[in-house]
């Protein structure tokens, strides 16, 4: 049995067959709402192939289960690149995901934002991203298959129907591009002065490998960026990890009413 079909059976065996409508993985700081599902929760060490996750502040478990009514799959964690140097760590995962039967994927993470009108504590819907890295999770594959379009990568319906949740919610949630630095340092004040000339908004350590992978997967892909802190240089605050899990759950109360009137429109 390959490792995918063993991590298949062993979450079919404790969460039953029913297929997923939706996955959704869980950044830094906020890790919450994955307990909020009713349903169970497998540890990733469980799970062939699922990804190994060395940083503090993440919940290696997979929740199954319905969460305002809708099937979905919730990673409290996913591995970085950073982490093992696997730009492709999360394939296995996301694999499994398209296998339940998802057709969509929610991405979450923290990042600094690089636009002084997207403060601390403010959510940004990515419209797009800048893969800085250079990295891609496709390298190897050896499918005409590795060829994805990533025009409207970031799902046109989903951020619509994001958008119109968060206006419901009366939370005020922006657009901006999302730029991939691989991390684990922070980026210097010039490399921010770099990546703001570049046109990227906020920037993170992760999620651009899980929306490329997820294209490959035909899963529709919409990410949220719950903004921690001002990028390098831009405010006199410091930054660190322990300020990005500090800070984050200012952002999480309203990323989750956000996800939660979005999952009620799918029932
Ligand atoms: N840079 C990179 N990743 C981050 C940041 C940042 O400023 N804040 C939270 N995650």
């Amino acid at each position: 049995m390959s490792r995918n079909a063993e991590a298949l059976a062993a979450i079919r065996a404790r969460a039953g067959a029913e297929p997923v409508r939706l996955g959704l993985i869980l950044g830094s700081g906020l890790g919450h709402l994955a307990h909020a599902v009713e349903g169970v929760a497998i540890p990733y060490a469980d799970l062939p192939g699922f990804p190994h996750v060395s940083v503090s502040g993440h919940n290696p478990h997979l929740h199954i289960g319905t969460l305002e009514g809708v099937r979905v799959a919730v990673f409290g964690a996913r591995e970085h690149y950073y982490e093992r140097g696997n730009p492709a760590a999360m394939r296995a995962a996301l694999e499994v995901l398209a296998d339940l039967g998802a057709e969509s994927l929610l991405l979450t993470n923290a990042a600094g934002s690089m636009r002084p009108d997207i403060p601390p504590g403010d959510l940004m819907l990515l419209s797009d991203h800048i893969n800085y890295s250079g990295l891609n999770p496709l390298i190897g594959e050896a499918t005409d298959a590795r060829f994805v379009p990533m025009t409207d990568a970031h799902d046109p319906a989903l951020r619509t129907a994001l958008l119109a949740s968060a206006k419901a919610e009366g939370i005020d949630l922006r657009q901006g591009v999302y730029a991939w630095y691989s991390g684990p340092s922070f980026e210097t004040p010039a490399e921010i002065r770099m990546l703001r000339t570049l046109g990227a908004d906020a920037v993170g350590m992760s999620t651009v490998p899980e929306v490329i992978l997820a294209r490959f997967l035909g899963l529709k892909v919409a990410a949220i960026s719950t903004i921690t802190n001002m990028a390098a240089g831009m405010s006199d605050e410091n930054i660190s990890h322990e300020h990005t899990k500090a800070m984050a759950p200012l952002g999480a109360a309203k990323l989750e009413r956000i996800l939660r009137h979005f999952l009620r429109t799918l029932r």
